[in-house]
């Protein structure tokens, strides 16, 4: 049954230039789920990479861009999603505020992602009312387009978790006004950096959906793979290996001959991954030619974002005076 009238809506951090990981653990998703019959709400999440870091402002309208920039190239379709920024559209921080009184300090410092946040970062002693309150806002951007559907990497979680809670407890306290939406992970799961950690950029260990294939030769050639495949014939262990990770989901059709390969000791690491970068080559391309023609063009990606911040307000202004209505503050007398 098609989901008439249902919602997605999803976000990223402005991050700047997205990694395989986002794509992977995301982004793809996105790109499929547009052609799912619901209607699509893709946002830039500027406020919350402040929750995180209040000092990482200096960049932000860039870091968006080039975060927009990168979702096009990948094939978010303007005509299929809005795609807006979170700090152009106040109401979000009005929600927030209203959702603050919905739930206790001790369930959020109970949130796992933030203890995660705080263990990497080493901010134990400093975290700040607006990381606690990082999944309240999250809350808010999703409720306030009443969304059913947000299709998220696996570390979101928890928020979605928190989302339902905060919609039941309006939905019970002030009336039914927002459904109890689900996360959805994609099929694929995680994907490795270079050193077989979490893909991430303050770990340094990332592929570029946008790095050229020079750059893509030298990262893959630098990669882990692994550590008892000391000669070319050494006998290997595929699943702990990312390079084989990355077989995995960008050269499926070949895996069992390169599970085989690795094992017996035919197959070398060189010549697996020289194989693999060129299947990411044929993967990329596509985007890095969307990207390209994108950049040459700088205004359209700016008139996309516009469009869909008005897009987006319009949608936030209905929601709110529902909720205004629901919560007994009476109309607006000055507007
Ligand atoms: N917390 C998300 C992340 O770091 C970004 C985000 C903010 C988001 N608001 C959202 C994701 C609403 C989904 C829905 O990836």
């Amino acid at each position: 049954m098609p989901p008439e009238g249902k919602r997605i809506l999803s976000g990223m951090q402005p991050t700047g230039r997205l990694h395989l990981g986002n794509l992977v653990g995301a982004l793809e998703n996105w790109v499929e789920l547009q052609n799912s019959g619901y209607e699509n709400f893709h946002m830039v999440a500027d406020w919350h990479s402040l929750t995180i870091d209040y000092k990482s402002s200096d960049n932000l309208e860039d870091a968006s861009f080039q975060v927009v920039t990168d979702w096009l190239a990948a094939g978010i379709d303007p005509e299929k999603s809005v795609i807006f920024t979170q700090s152009q559209i106040k109401e979000h921080a009005e929600l927030n505020l209203l959702f603050s009184m919905l739930i206790t300090v001790p369930r959020l410092e109970r949130n796992p992602t933030l203890k995660d946040r705080v263990r990497d970062a080493d901010i134990d002693e400093n975290l700040s009312f607006g990381h606690l309150g990082y999944p309240v806002l999250q809350a808010a951007d999703i409720l306030i387009y009443r969304a059913n559907l947000v299709p998220v990497g696996e570390d979101q979680l928890p928020h979605i978790e928190i989302t339902r809670e905060i919609a039941r407890k309006f939905n019970s306290t002030y009336g039914e006004l927002f459904p109890i939406p689900e996360g959805k992970l994609t099929k694929f799961g995680r994907l490795p950096g270079l050193d077989n950690k979490k893909m991430s950029k303050t770990l340094g260990n990332t592929i570029l959906m946008s790095d050229d294939s020079e750059t893509l030769a030298i990262k893959i050639k630098g990669m882990i793979t692994d550590p008892e495949k000391i000669y070319r014939n050494s006998l290997g262990h595929p699943d702990i290996c990312p390079v084989f990770a990355y077989h995995n989901k960008f050269n499926e059709s070949e895996v069992p001959e390169i599970r085989a390969g690795c094992e017996s000791g035919a197959l070398g690491c060189a010549d697996c991954k020289q194989n693999l970068t060129s299947k990411l080559n044929d993967y990329l391309d596509p985007i890095r030619e969307k990207r390209a023609e994108l950049e040459s063009k700088p205004d359209s990606v700016r008139d996309i974002i516009n469009e869909g911040n008005i897009k987006a307000k319009k949608e936030v202004s209905e929601t709110m005076s529902l909720v205004y209505e629901a919560m007994k503050f009476g109309k607006p007398s000055i507007s």
